[in-house]
């Protein structure tokens, strides 16, 4: 795997991820399990975040504390990673959120973009890119070039799962891109969904189908 290819596959994720894949699972589960495997996640992510020492004072006595350095700003690819974004702000409420408008042309399986307003000051921040699914990889490069022209540097992919030619693609397009997922399944098929993925993670998280 790419060394910018970040598998978090604790027993907690894998076990969640199977109510995810499984068809049986409704719109309500679905949606809070989403919120709940992302923010765990973004945890795991986090663990080596770069923290900065600051100089408080407890009712006892002065202290030296640390707080993270940058700021976090989230940006979810509409629809889908709209819930990923909800389980990223219960864990980190002071992030600045953009959102970005890509739907895949079903036809073509190209990226079409529609909508796109992000937070003015990118190039400071620690950026966490959101979408459950990482098939053929059009959408999340297509996010990371306006994210880029937006001036971000410090760029995170989340993913829930992955396919090998989204991967492969982010990663020649995008190769300072670190790319975190749950699960690189195997294979596309040929309507362009994962296999065995779990559907289509927008009518699942919204009931639209
Ligand atoms: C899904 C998913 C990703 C994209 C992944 O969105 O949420 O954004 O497909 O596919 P790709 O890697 O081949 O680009 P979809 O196009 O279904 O849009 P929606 O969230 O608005 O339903
Ligand atoms: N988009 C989805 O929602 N699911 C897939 O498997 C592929 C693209």
């Amino acid at each position: 795997m790419n060394k910018n290819v970040f598998l978090i596959d604790h027993p907690l994720m894998q076990h969640k991820l199977t109510f995810l894949r499984n068809k049986q699972t409704n719109t309500k589960e679905f949606r809070e399990i989403v919120k709940e495997v992302t923010t765990l996640m973004v945890y795991e992510i986090f663990r080596n975040i770069e923290l900065k020492d600051i100089d408080i004072e407890t009712p006892i006595s002065k202290t030296v504390g640390k707080i993270m350095t940058d700021e976090v700003a989230v940006i979810p690819i509409l629809r889908a990673g709209l819930v990923m974004e909800e389980g990223i702000l219960e864990l980190i409420p002071t992030a600045k959120v953009g959102h970005i408008g890509i739907y895949r042309d079903p036809e073509t399986l190209e990226p079409v973009e529609y909508y796109s307003k992000l937070p003015k000051d990118l190039h400071d921040s620690n950026i966490l890119i959101v979408d459950p699914m990482l098939a053929t990889g059009g959408s999340a490069a297509k996010a990371i070039d306006l994210v880029k022209e937006g001036g971000g540097k410090n760029i995170n992919l989340i993913c829930l799962i992955s396919a090998p030619p989204g991967i492969e693609k982010v990663v020649s397009k995008h190769p300072d891109v670190k790319i975190y997922t749950i699960s690189v399944d195997p294979e596309l098929n040929s309507h362009g969904y994962i296999v065995p993925g779990l559907g289509d993670a927008g009518d699942r998280l919204f009931g639209t189908k």
